[in-house]
């Protein structure tokens, strides 16, 4: 059984070396996994909320994608795409805001604190807050939700956020009467660094003290970490290893004997400025090569824009026959059935069941969808009226609640009998896909 990993980076700045230790590369190593299925996406509806600049919004995009990729995100492995290139998600967040309380919303760290900076300016409460930022956890499980995801590794500031994602996935489910939703779980990776930045504070971007990762090349680098405080002892003096930012930011690349040895000469009187040489050296061996991936991505965009349309396209797959699962569930459905019928043939999607004779002689039906994929074949009877009679009983909209998923495989179980089954999935990705369009195909022959 696959885990479904999921994860997305808001595009509002350039990415720098927290970013990478902290999220971007514990991410690619965990994609690697064997039965890990990682969706990771760049947020950039999310970065609309804090930044009305289009050419920064634009550039952040192809700079955190770049990076991805340089860091060696395999996109043919997993699926990376941006949000806004998924249309079902911002749809998919007008179904969840309808079942959101507002009052959870009030409780939400970030708007909170918003509204105290006002408060403690003696300002209106609600200055300066737009309606994204303060329905910012409804988007964000709309990106989780939509996907189904078991695990979102996130930092600790997110925490929140999928508590508030599990609550309306649970809401959505109870009240449209069907687990339609997966409950995701956190995922807050406790060995993963945190790197400290030049002041010692946590490294971001709102702190002013970052270390940049790729911008500004090897000399920006090595100009960032010059600037790392130090305390003021001299070289022979020896140096509290455990207690500097710089032994922090060195383990983070280092295997276990380097920082061993680093921090046995930082010990011995290691100058500060040696120090930050030797900890410029460690980092360039990491980062050199990925940058100069980096460059050649960023000189050619569009390489970049065709692996981010291929990824949208695989993810569409999943969001599109999902969302019309979802309208179906909400009530935006044709009229009448029939209506549903005409739609679906006037669109090519009208699926239909087709009985046959097996080689064995026994009779059995398939259920296909409009493009004539199998979705479901029967078991075979002995009576084509027995045959006939599970037909029936499929079409009439019972046989929704009777799917169920198992590996890589769905069938329709009927007091415990295996009755029918859909085709082997290549995996759960797939599975979920043809689950989906069964579901749907069943809706629109139903009544
Ligand atoms: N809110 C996240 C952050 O700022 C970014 C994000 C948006 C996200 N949608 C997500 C993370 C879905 C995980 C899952 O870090």
């Amino acid at each position: 059984m696959s885990t479904r990993v999921l994860t997305g980076i808001t595009t509002s700045g350039t990415p720098h070396l927290g970013n990478y230790a902290g999220a971007i590369r514990p991410a690619i190593a965990a994609s690697t996994r064997p039965g890990t299925d990682a969706f990771y996406f760049m947020a950039d509806y999310h970065a609309l909320i804090k930044c009305d600049d289009p050419a920064r919004v634009a550039r952040s995009r192809l700079e955190i994608a770049a990076t991805w990729l340089a860091g060696g995100l395999d996109p043919d492995r997993v699926t990376f795409y941006r949000q806004s290139d998924v249309p079902e998600i911002p749809e998919l967040c007008w179904l969840l805001t309808c079942v959101t309380a507002k009052g959870l919303m009030n409780r939400a760290h970030a708007y909170k604190a918003s509204v105290d900076q006002n408060t403690a300016k003696g300002v209106d409460p609600d200055d300066g807050i737009n309606m994204g930022l303060f329905s910012y956890p409804i988007l964000m499980a709309a990106d989780i939700l939509m996907f189904n995801a078991h695990k979102v590794p996130v930092g600790r500031d997110q925490i929140q956020h999928l508590e508030m994602a599990r609550d309306i996935a649970q809401r959505f489910n109870h009240l449209y009467g069907r687990d339609y939703f997966v409950l995701p779980e956190v995922v807050i990776e406790e060995e993963v660094a945190t790197l400290p930045g030049l002041d010692g504070r946590k490294m971001s971007k709102s702190y002013n003290n970052t270390i940049p990762l790729f911008e500004g090349g090897a000399a920006a680098l090595r100009a960032a970490v010059m600037r790392i405080v130090t305390d003021s002892r001299q070289p022979g003096e020896p140096k509290d290893a455990e207690g500097s930012h710089l032994y922090t930011i060195y383990r983070a690349f280092a295997t276990p004997a380097e920082s061993a040895a680093f921090r046995a000469q930082l010990e011995d009187g290691m100058g500060w400025g040696e120090a930050k040489q030797a900890l410029c050296d460690r980092l360039e061996r990491d980062l050199a090569p990925m940058r100069e991936r980096y460059q050649a991505l960023m000189a050619s965009p569009a390489r970049i824009e065709d692996i981010l349309q291929a990824g949208a396209q695989k993810a569409r797959k999943l969001a599109v026959p999902f969302m019309q699962e979802l309208r179906q569930a909400v009530g935006l459905r044709a009229a009448t059935p029939a209506a549903a019928k005409t739609a679906a043939k006037k669109s090519g999607k009208a699926a239909r069941f087709v009985s046959f004779r097996d080689d064995d002689g026994s009779f059995r039906f398939r259920l296909l969808a409009a493009d004539g994929q199998e979705l479901l074949r029967s078991r075979g009877f002995a009576n084509p009226k027995d045959a006939g009679a599970l037909l029936q009983r499929l079409q009439s909209g019972a046989a929704q609640d009777l799917l169920q998923a198992d590996g890589t495989v769905y069938s329709v179980v009927l007091d415990g009998d295996t009755v029918a089954q859909g085709p082997q999935a290549a995996d759960e990705a797939q599975r979920d896909a043809l689950l989906a369009q069964t579901r749907q195909a069943l809706a629109s022959l139903a009544g």
